[in-house]
């Protein structure tokens, strides 16, 4: 179980994140819910060791992972999907995909493991081509392949709706309902795409301006409150 614990967040001067506290745990879907600049992607950021919070806690299974880099962390079964992809384009599908695999050694790390690629079989189809000429959509998909095949128990992933057809995001909903089914894998879920995220999440946390102001499970998170929360 991932546990966030007060954490407070600055760039500079600026206060980001205001004693932040949520959990996640295996099985379940945490939603991550607001609007543009509100602090989700530097929380993000925070939970994989790319920056580092003033005060508060991140704990795993009950250990602090706050003196881990973001590769022990990786190691440690948290896997990222980053905001706008951050696919390689200039390397192969085939590429990117084991770019995935490189926290894990031995034959079973040169293997693309099949289950995986069940959840995208476009990927199959295109291994040769480059990350580069895939579509947003496919570029989503290949992003959460590649997070996938690191075998994570903690999968974050940042607006994996944003910039895509609605077919491909009805996809991608089912894929993470599938694996919030499965029950090895916290899921925490950072959307503006409330429909999307409210289908998902079995618990989530809404943010305005760096703290939590709203907070709850299934059965509040599709309630106007909660929609008016995240209204422009
Ligand atoms: N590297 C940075 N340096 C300084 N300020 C930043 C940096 N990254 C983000 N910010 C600021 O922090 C706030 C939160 O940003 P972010 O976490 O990206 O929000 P969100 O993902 O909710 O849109 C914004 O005001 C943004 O301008
Ligand atoms: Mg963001």
């Amino acid at each position: 179980m991932l546990n966030v614990e007060s954490l407070n967040q600055f760039y500079g001067g600026s206060h980001i994140l205001k004693d932040v506290s949520l959990s996640a745990q295996r099985g379940q879907c945490t939603a991550v819910l607001g609007r543009n600049g509100v602090g989700k992607t530097t929380l993000l950021r925070c939970l994989m060791g790319l920056v580092a919070p003033r005060s508060g806690d991140i704990t795993w299974d009950e250990r602090s992972v706050l003196a881990l880099k973001p590769h022990e962390r990786v190691a440690a079964g948290f896997a990222y999907v980053p905001q706008g992809r951050e696919i390689f384009a200039r390397l192969s599908v085939k590429e990117n995909l084991l770019i995935g695999m490189a926290a894990h050694s031995g034959a079973a790390a040169r293997r693309i493991r099949d289950d995986v690629l069940d959840f995208f079989p476009v990927l199959r189809q295109m291994m040769d081509r480059r990350g580069g000429d895939l579509s947003g959509g496919q570029q989503q998909q290949l992003a959460i392949a590649r997070a996938l095949l690191a075998q994570p128990s903690l999968l974050i992933l940042d607006e994996p709706t944003e910039g895509i057809q609605p077919n491909i995001i009805q996809d991608i909903q089912r894929i993470i309902a599938a694996l919030a089914a499965r029950g090895d894998m916290a899921i925490v879920l950072v959307e503006q795409y409330f429909d999307f995220a409210a289908a998902l999440a079995d618990r989530y946390v809404v943010l305005e301006r760096g703290s939590v102001i709203a907070s709850g499970d299934r059965s509040t998170v599709a309630s106007e409150a909660t929609r008016a929360l995240l209204a422009i």
